[in-house]
């Protein structure tokens, strides 16, 4: 876990965010590399949940809502923590994450637990009085809901049938912990998928072994990964059936994403609660329903934590330590560095012209400092998948080397060809 913050902080992936000033309470910054890896994880669930299906569209929600809607979906009540004080060293702690003593000083003379609702707070407007009041989305999934007739008429989709988001989500987590994992603002990749009720049950299974493949196709072993089914007293105040896809963090087995039948709990609050009728009416049968819902809902900036921890290795190569990211070539932040040989005056044209054939492609790193070997290391340690040097050879043959990231093996390769060789070795389309 310490190398990895480490490695984060020192190659770009993620800083923490105001640091000239000291930081601000677990918040973080993404650094160039963070950014592309980031984008990389929202793309492959993005491909896997929508473009590659014909039965999920895609919706971006506002962040900033009515305290309507989260009265209706039962955060205003229910989306709390029960919160406790240390009298002694007057810490603030989630009560049902300690232990009944305080984790900083030891005191077991705790206030009584009170709920702490998790919800940012703000007014929207000049005026700060309680008609302005509105709330930063605490979940994605509430922008799905609140659209349905809208997507229904626009899309004409019928169950089974998804509406699937990507975005920013805002939680006053009290103890806001190990690195990216808990933070008051992360992203989410979630997925409302409406369903005729008597099939909930199917595409609830359905749904959770096509979210543990995803994981487990993108690089993270499968021992690494479990799928884990929540007992009756864990469940949501709105789910019938929940299951967690968990990923071994260096803490021991913690989540990733929840799969959760939340049966027309939604649908039905926001129908009676907006008077807008959210059903379905199926012209060929002459039927009318409330669709149930299957939800997956996934954590990108968490999930992008466990792609990292997982990918990471040490191994030697030539008697020499290195570090790796053994990262899929799909989440590698660049996929390909275009490497010439020393700064000469002939080299460094020849490598640019190389750089130019492959940027339309894919996204590439260009590197001149520095001698051969180290810049070959700092790629292998930020997990770019392929490195493309240009030597002198190169001014003679129009061929370069393509070094693979995780056997150190070399082949020369044409100019001519390289673009199509890097798109085969790339898996790209
Ligand atoms: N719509 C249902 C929902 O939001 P959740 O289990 O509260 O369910 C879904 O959140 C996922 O969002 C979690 O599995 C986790 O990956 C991510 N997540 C939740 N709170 C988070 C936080 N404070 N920091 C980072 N990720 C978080």
């Amino acid at each position: 876990m310490e190398q990895v913050v480490n490695l984060c902080k020192r190659r770009g992936f993620i800083f923490p965010s105001a640091e000239i000033y000291g930081g601000f309470r677990s918040t973080y910054d993404y650094g160039p590399l963070g950014v592309l890896l980031l984008r990389n994880v929202k793309d492959a669930w993005w491909r896997s949940m929508v473009q590659l299906r014909d039965d999920v569209v895609g919706i971006d929600a506002a962040i900033l809502s009515t305290p309507r809607i989260w009265e209706a979906s039962g955060h205003l009540a229910n989306f709390t923590d029960p919160l406790v004080d240390c009298k002694s060293c007057h810490e603030r702690w989630r009560a049902d994450k300690i232990d009944g003593k305080c984790p900083a000083c030891g005191s077991s003379d705790l206030t009584e637990a009170r709920a702490f609702n998790l919800m940012f707070k703000t007014h929207a407007g000049p005026v700060e009085d309680a008609g302005a009041v509105a709330y930063l989305r605490p979940e994605t999934a509430q922008g799905m809901f609140v659209n349905f007739a809208n997507v229904l008429r626009t899309t004409r989709k019928k169950p089974p049938f998804g509406i699937a988001q990507v975005g920013k989500s805002f939680r006053n987590e009290i103890t806001p912990q190990n690195f990216v994992f808990r933070t008051r603002e992360f992203e989410q990749m979630e997925m409302e998928y409406f369903v005729p009720p008597p099939e909930a049950d199917r595409w609830f299974e359905y749904w959770c072994e096509a979210r543990f493949a995803w994981y487990r196709d993108l690089g993270i072993p499968e021992g690494d990964l479990r799928l884990r089914h929540h007992d009756q007293s864990e469940l949501s105040h709105y789910s019938k059936a929940t299951a967690d896809v968990e990923f071994r963090f260096p803490w021991g087995f913690d989540e990733l994403e929840g799969i959760a039948n939340r049966t027309d709990f939604d649908l039905g609050a926001h129908s009676s609660a907006s008077g807008e009728r959210l059903e379905y009416f199926d012209q060929a049968t002459g039927e009318r329903y409330v669709p149930h819902v299957i939800e997956p809902a996934a954590g990108a900036t968490r999930t992008m934590m466990a792609f990292l921890i997982s990918a990471y290795a040490e191994d030697e190569v030539a008697g020499e330590r290195r570090s790796l990211l053994r990262l899929d070539a799909r989440l590698a932040p660049y996929k390909v560095a275009v490497l010439p040989l020393s700064k000469n005056e002939a080299l460094v044209p020849l490598a640019r012209e190389v750089l130019a054939l492959l940027q339309p492609l894919t996204m590439c790193d260009f590197d001149v400092t520095q001698a051969i070997g180290r810049r070959y290391r700092r790629q292998d340690e930020i997990g770019t998948p392929f490195c493309v040097t240009v030597d002198f050879d190169s001014l003679e043959d129009r061929s370069v080397t393509v070094r693979e990231r995780d056997t150190t093996a070399q082949v020369r390769v044409p100019i001519e060809g390289l673009r199509e060789h890097m798109r085969e070795r790339l898996g790209l389309c």
